[in-house]
């Protein structure tokens, strides 16, 4: 397993440009099921994600090729259920279940099982499908969904946490083809969302309301192939902010969208950290001292979930309390315990993280547990002093494209160290 060696205290100058949104692309390159027709998605980042998304889609009977950063998907034939070890090694890859219900009016998956960050059930995405008049049976292992007739209807899809990300994408996928009209209410808001909303439309489909709660979905009779140009990453930007801020720098995040990133450039703000938009490109840096600030994870508008463990790294720096509020993941703390070992002094009182900031870090070998507390360890260890060593940074290539070339090119001194 690849490792990073990261040597800290230089600060982060000049610019890297901002990759497509993983989370955007996974749905996207689903919805290429809806359709035989060949599609083509431009910006899609070299993510190991992606390639596992290609490899489930290949496996059900599409043709997958790629480009430098485009990817053509034709699914001329395809079957109705997912490998079982492809599909339940990415949890994304639920959103399979959506395009082949819409499309064959079938679709059986591995279920997938909880993860480091929380328990992730599926039962609003369940709740969608039966809405549309499926009959959903797990058993072995399997969630399967059947239907002999897709037909349009209201849904409310709000659950413990708000509203669910890719449930509403399974749901817009399978209500596209339905009869009739479908309403979800309490439907996510995401930037992610809207965008699989106007590939679907550039597919054919007919959606109106993406990125507000409701959403109205017109059903048709057939998609079509489609062109379409994914998001960028608005968590990567907030990533690369948040790494300027910790560092003292000042980065350029070329593409990034201010839009999609109002509560992260608010926050980081009332940080001390100012993000400004330049052209088409948003300017990241620090402003004097480091304020304490207090944080807490919402569906979007709100501050992401996703950019948390991110902004705990900066707070550790950061002299007084700072609080940390999850309210979307029950477990997304386990960065919290290898920020410990660089000299972090964080409490946590169940969804709530104190984090007593201003001392010094200083470097450790530590041990990613998931993408977003590695991208946070990433971000001690280039401001610690020392040296600090990031094991089992595959998590990290899931959803950072080239981070450890990105931020070299940022005058980072950080190493892979690839497994012989
Ligand atoms: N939830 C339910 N029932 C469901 C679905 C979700 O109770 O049927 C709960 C979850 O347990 C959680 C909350 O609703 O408490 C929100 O989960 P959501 O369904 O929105 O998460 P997701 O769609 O599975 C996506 C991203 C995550 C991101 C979340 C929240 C992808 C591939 N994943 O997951 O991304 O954290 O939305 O924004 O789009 C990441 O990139 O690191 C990542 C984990």
């Amino acid at each position: 397993m690849d490792s990073f060696l990261i040597k800290g205290g230089v600060p982060l100058h000049g610019e890297v440009t901002i990759s497509g949104a993983k989370n955007a692309v996974l749905p996207i390159m689903a919805a290429t099921l809806l359709t035989p027709d060949p599609c083509l998605i431009r910006r899609v980042p070299h993510l190991s994600d992606v390639r596992f998304m290609g490899q489930i889609l290949t496996w059900l009977g599409a043709k997958v090729s790629y480009e430098a950063d485009t990817v053509r998907v034709e699914s001329k034939k395809i079957k109705g259920h997912g490998d079982y070890d492809l599909v339940r090694k990415m949890r994304g890859s639920i959103c399979i279940m959506g395009p082949l219900l819409g499309r064959l009016r079938k679709a059986r998956v591995s279920l997938p099982g909880g993860c480091i960050i929380g328990a992730r059930p599926i039962n609003l995405h369940l709740k969608a499908f039966a809405a549309l008049g499926a009959k959903i049976v797990i058993e072995g292992g399997y969630v399967q969904a059947t239907a002999k007739r897709l037909i349009g209807a209201p849904m409310f899809l709000g659950g413990r946490a708000g509203s669910t990300v890719l449930g509403t994408a399974n749901a817009l996928m399978a209500a596209v083809l339905a009869e009739g009209v479908t309403v979800i209410e309490s439907a996510a808001c995401e930037p992610e969302v809207v965008d699989l909303a106007n590939f679907l439309n550039a597919m054919g489909a007919k959606i109106c309301g993406a990125g507000s709660p409701t959403v109205t979905i017109t059903g048709v009779t057939a998609l079509h192939g489609a062109e379409h140009e994914v998001i960028p990453d608005r968590i990567e930007a907030a990533t690369f902010a948040i790494a300027a801020g910790a560092t003292h720098g000042e980065v350029t995040l070329k593409g990034a969208r201010a839009d999609h990133l109002h509560a992260v450039i608010d926050k980081l703000h009332d940080a001390g950290v100012e993000v400004e938009r330049r052209g088409a490109n948003l300017v990241a840096r620090r402003n004097g001292r480091l304020k304490s600030a207090d944080v807490t994870t919402l569906p979007y508008s709100g501050y992401p979930t996703d950019a948390q463990a991110q902004m705990m790294a900066l707070m550790t720096l950061t002299p007084g309390i700072s609080i940390i509020t999850e309210r979307i993941f029950e477990s997304r703390f386990m960065h919290v315990s290898e920020l410990g070992r660089l000299g972090a002094d964080i409490e946590i009182e169940g969804p709530t993280a104190i984090v007593k900031g201003g001392r010094p870090l200083s470097g450790a070998p530590v041990m990613a547990s998931d993408l977003r507390a590695s991208a946070a360890l990433v971000i001690a260890g280039l401001a610690a002093k020392g040296t600090t060593q990031v094991n089992r940074v595959y998590h990290i290539d899931r959803g950072y494209e080239n981070i450890d070339g990105k931020l070299r090119q940022l005058g980072a001194r950080i190493q892979r160290i690839e497994e012989s």
